[in-house]
């Protein structure tokens, strides 16, 4: 079964207001809709993660969704429903599981129930049952609402791709707020399976500070170490944090030698009890030969995501008599936190020579020390 996951982020947040839309508001310091493409693409069974955004949302997405493997993003409409049908005409495959940018936390649980649900009904959406009273009611309270026949339909919302998009095609109703209205219009069973408190939808400020507790709840810091030395050879210039520094030298090694982003790679793997770099680039695998240091660093940072982590902080040092780091430490400071999709504040870069003494102080080359802390949850 093919499974494409759709997320729908296209949205002003206009209930929740703020300076940016709130799938692009950052969520223990990772977008909101990075959590949301993290916990889906982190399942074993979505293949593909696309994502739906508004026109002009172009420069949020691309900060929020930091190297992310989604595709190009794809320009959603005024309404949602605008957007799930620009989404649908946008991807191929069996299985389509349509969910809100808004709802960041999507337990793996919930997708395994749903899957499984489809293998005997065309649709299955997860559902939690009422808990509050419920009554119309205006100025005054009006009549109470048998509660006990009734269900909080949340998202991810999975479907058979094809009869979904014919549902849609012929939706002749106002603007619905869900797939599941759309495909039981059409004459589609859908199937309900058990939900999660975790996947509510963030709609008002209340509702980020619940889920700025969930997630507080569920992560602990961890942190890592990274070292990494290159030696001088032939010309400049150097790499340095993704940055090519003019210098008379350049660095000797497999790839492009870029100690700072190595050691930060390092940090981070470590961070994460994931291995060292060494492990996941092989210097003899030739693939890496020359690579661009952004590809270990982007990619340690996506296995750190993967796992429902948050990276908060990295820290590095540079040890070497030359080139002069301090002038170019701005520019390194905001490659790395591009990279990682963290604000600069969250990175640091800091220079020392070692007096002239050792390797670093006869100018052999140069090495690089860094510290990552990150945020991991409890079960990884
Ligand atoms: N959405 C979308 N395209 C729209 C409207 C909404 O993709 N034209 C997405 C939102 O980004 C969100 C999901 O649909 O992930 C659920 O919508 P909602 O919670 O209503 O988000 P907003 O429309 O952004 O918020 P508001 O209604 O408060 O403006
Ligand atoms: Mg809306």
């Amino acid at each position: 079964m093919n499974v494409t996951a759709l997320i729908v982020a296209a949205g002003s947040g206009s209930r929740m207001g703020g300076e940016v839309p709130k799938q692009y508001r950052r969520l223990g310091g990772k977008a909101v809709l990075a959590h949301a493409v993290d916990a889906l693409a982190g399942h074993p069974r979505v293949n593909k993660v696309r994502v739906v955004i508004g026109d002009g949302q172009q420069a949020l997405a691309e900060d929020a969704l930091a190297g992310r493997e989604v595709g190009p993003p794809i320009i959603g409409g005024a309404e949602r429903a605008d957007s799930v049908r620009a989404g649908l005409a946008a991807i191929a495959g069996e299985v389509v599981l349509v969910h809100d940018a808004a709802r960041p936390f999507c337990p793996p649980a919930v997708i395994d129930r749903l899957l499984a649900a489809l293998a005997w009904q065309p649709g299955a959406v997860p559902v939690l049952p009422v808990a509050d009273t419920l009554a119309k009611g205006d100025k005054l309270l009006g009549e109470p609402v048998e509660r006990s026949a009734l269900v909080r339909v949340q998202t991810p919302q999975a479907f058979r791709l094809e009869p979904l998009v014919e549902a849609y095609r012929r939706w002749a109703g106002p603007s619905p707020t869900d797939e599941s209205t759309v495909a039981r219009a059409a004459g589609l069973n859908v199937a309900l399976v058990e939900g999660d408190p975790a996947l509510d939808k963030l709609t008002g400020e209340v509702d980020w500070e619940r889920a700025e507790q969930w997630l507080a709840a569920r992560l602990i810091p961890r942190t890592g170490m990274g070292f990494d030395v290159h030696a001088f050879a032939g010309e400049g210039p150097v790499m340095l944090g993704g940055v090519a520094i003019p210098h008379d030298r350049g660095l000797a090694g497999h790839s492009d030698a870029d100690v700072v982003l190595h050691a930060i790679t390092d940090a981070l793997l470590g961070a994460a009890g994931l291995g060292d770099i060494g492990e996941h680039f092989p210097p003899s695998d030739p693939r890496w030969k020359g690579a661009s240091s952004d590809t270990f660093l982007l990619h340690a940072a996506q296995l750190i995501g993967a796992a429902g982590g948050i990276i908060d902080h990295v820290d590095c040092t540079v040890i070497c008599e030359e080139p002069k780091v301090g002038p170019h430490r701005a520019a390194m400071r905001a490659a790395i936190a591009r990279l990682l999709g963290l604000a600069e504040g969250s990175v640091s870069i800091k220079a020392t020579t070692t007096e002239r003494l050792g390797f670093t102080g006869r100018r052999e080359g140069i090495a690089a020390q860094a510290v990552a802390s990150i945020r991991l949850g409890t079960t990884s």
